[in-house]
């Protein structure tokens, strides 16, 4: 197969395990391009492509940026902030006004879940969702599954406990279905406030005791504590939460084998991760930064080729 069963990216639920390997085998062929001296190809030469972010964002925003510059296609960037949005301007307007510019393809944030899917169903351009609220992140969850498929060999049969706040997490959902698509075995682990009430249906394994979980993975994602989505408070403090479920190095020590630590970032140092495991070598963190522009060229790439 060398084409994809989608022509958007709205989520991991919607691709095929065929479509997450193709990706991958394309990802593959880019960051050999990127280590080169010479980290440009012609590939995306007539295609524009708009990022529009309705929310915060460093790593997605400037490693999308940098993959459409890798494969030199004409990019432009909207930020809600300091937009017409903020005069009253709908998202559909505000849309279809970039796509009158003869803009071919969107990569969107945005705070409301179900926004790109809304999207796709009003415009031609090809849609990548750059994280929709609490919903889903696919390239982030593309790219942490190519990590682990890079530093441990293959994502079949590895154990990977996701750990932190998974309630508020597009991360999570994104890697609950690309892990399980690939074959791996998924534990989620937090807070009983923290976790879904029904997330056990989806397959995954619940954990209460951050020991238990790190004992049974091969890999730690562990996720932030997203305050800024929380209207209620979920655990009494965050020294409260550091002390229960954040992970450190004489914790990873302690335990009797070596794991990989991955985070999708922003790290609150301190609080879910210390400085001294984020930045141990059990950490692959900063190689997830490196296999996004990767990813994402992989990603842009193929949907340009599904118009
Ligand atoms: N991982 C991630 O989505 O980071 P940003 O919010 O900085 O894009």
């Amino acid at each position: 197969m060398s084409k994809l069963s989608q022509k958007h990216l709205l989520g991991i639920k919607d691709l095929t395990s065929e479509d997450i390997e193709l990706i991958f085998e394309t990802a593959d062929n880019f960051k050999e391009v990127i280590n080169r001296p010479v980290k440009k190809v012609p590939s995306l030469r007539d295609v524009t492509i708009a990022n529009v972010f309705f929310e915060n964002s460093t790593r997605t925003r400037l490693s999308f940026e940098l993959a459409q510059k890798r494969l030199s296609a004409d990019t432009i960037n909207f930020s809600a902030s300091n937009s017409s949005v903020k005069k009253g301007e709908t998202l559909l307007d505000t849309v279809n006004n970039i796509l009158a510019m003869k803009v071919d393809m969107i990569v969107m944030r945005h705070a409301s879940p179900g926004a790109p899917h809304y999207l796709a169903k009003h415009i031609k351009a090809n849609i990548v969702n750059a994280g929709d609220g609490t919903h889903e992140h696919p390239t982030q969850a593309l790219l942490d599954a190519f990590s682990i498929r890079e530093k441990l060999g293959s994502v079949a049969g590895k154990k990977i406990a996701i750990i932190g706040d998974i309630l508020h997490s597009r991360v999570a959902l994104s890697n609950i279905f690309a892990l399980q698509k690939l074959g791996a075995k998924v534990m989620v682990c937090g807070p009983p406030t923290l976790l879904p009430k029904f997330i056990g249906q989806l397959g995954v394994e619940v954990e209460f005791d951050v020991r238990k979980a790190l004992q049974w993975c091969d890999v730690a994602n562990v996720l932030r504590i997203q305050l800024e989505r929380q209207q209620i408070k979920y655990f009494p403090s965050l020294r409260e939460y550091s002390l229960y479920y954040g992970i450190t190095k004489k914790l990873l020590d302690s335990l009797k084998k070596q794991i990989v630590i991955m985070h999708p970032g922003p790290i609150n140092r301190g609080v879910e991760l210390s400085s001294d495991a984020a930045d141990s070598q059990h950490s692959i963190i900063l190689d997830q930064v490196e296999n996004g522009v990767a990813v994402r060229m992989a990603v842009l790439y193929l949907l340009a080729a599904r118009p």
